[in-house]
């Protein structure tokens, strides 16, 4: 099962991408593998002109279509996630995340706009076809620390809701691959042989 992790600040460093890759580190702990795909990477110019021909922003959008799970966080910008989020999720189809477990996770400077992810984000994941949007983890900057001495460290509420996020995430992972095992390829009714 394919993770990817979906980074939609524009700063660097960003506190909710490093939120993401520490999810991520606990999720290969688990036995996944996940890949990153940093929308603040992606070609400006061919992001804000939707440009569908680009070729590093097919290669993002084939690395959405490859995952069974993304792990998508975001910084609360005016109340709502980032704008260069929603550029690149308007780039992909109807139907992107088709199939796809989602984890949404945001940073935001005070508990005010925790709600952003579930008004704002969750609604749009479900229209590109989610098959399941997990609960969201929203942390403020005052409930994670970065020092390059420890690395990333959390509060114990949002160390909590962290830790449950992941295996909430894992063992839905653990489920979908168990069903696409036990699922049978449809065998045309014209090449079905019987003995009577
Ligand atoms: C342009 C801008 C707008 C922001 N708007 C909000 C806001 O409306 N609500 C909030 O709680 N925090 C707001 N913040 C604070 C950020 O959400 C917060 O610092 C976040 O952790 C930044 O994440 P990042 O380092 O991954 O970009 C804003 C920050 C910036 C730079």
């Amino acid at each position: 099962m394919n993770i990817l992790l979906l980074a939609g600040s524009p700063s660097t460093p960003s506190r909710s991408t490093r939120l993401l890759h520490h999810v991520g580190e606990r999720l290969a702990l688990l036995g996944h593998r996940y890949v990153k795909l940093h929308v603040r990477d992606l070609p400006a110019q061919a992001l804000l002109h939707a440009d569908f021909n680009d070729a590093a922003l097919k290669v993002a959008r084939e690395q959405v279509a490859q995952a069974d799970a993304v792990v998508i966080a975001t910084p609360v910008y005016k109340a709502a996630y980032s704008g260069i989020l929603k550029a690149f999720l308007d780039l992909l189809p109807q139907d992107g995340l088709n199939g796809k477990l989602v984890l949404p996770l945001a940073t935001g400077g005070s508990q005010s706009h925790m709600l952003a992810l579930d008004y704002g984000l969750r609604p749009v994941l479900s229209a590109l076809d989610a098959k399941h949007v997990l609960p969201s983890i929203y942390a403020t900057d005052q409930q994670i620390n970065w020092s390059a001495e420890q690395g990333l460290t959390l509060d114990f509420a949002i160390a909590k809701r962290v830790s449950d996020g992941i295996e909430n995430l894992s063992s839905s992972l653990h489920a979908l691959s168990e069903v696409s095992l036990n699922t049978f390829d449809s065998i045309p009714f014209s090449s079905v042989r019987c003995s009577v």
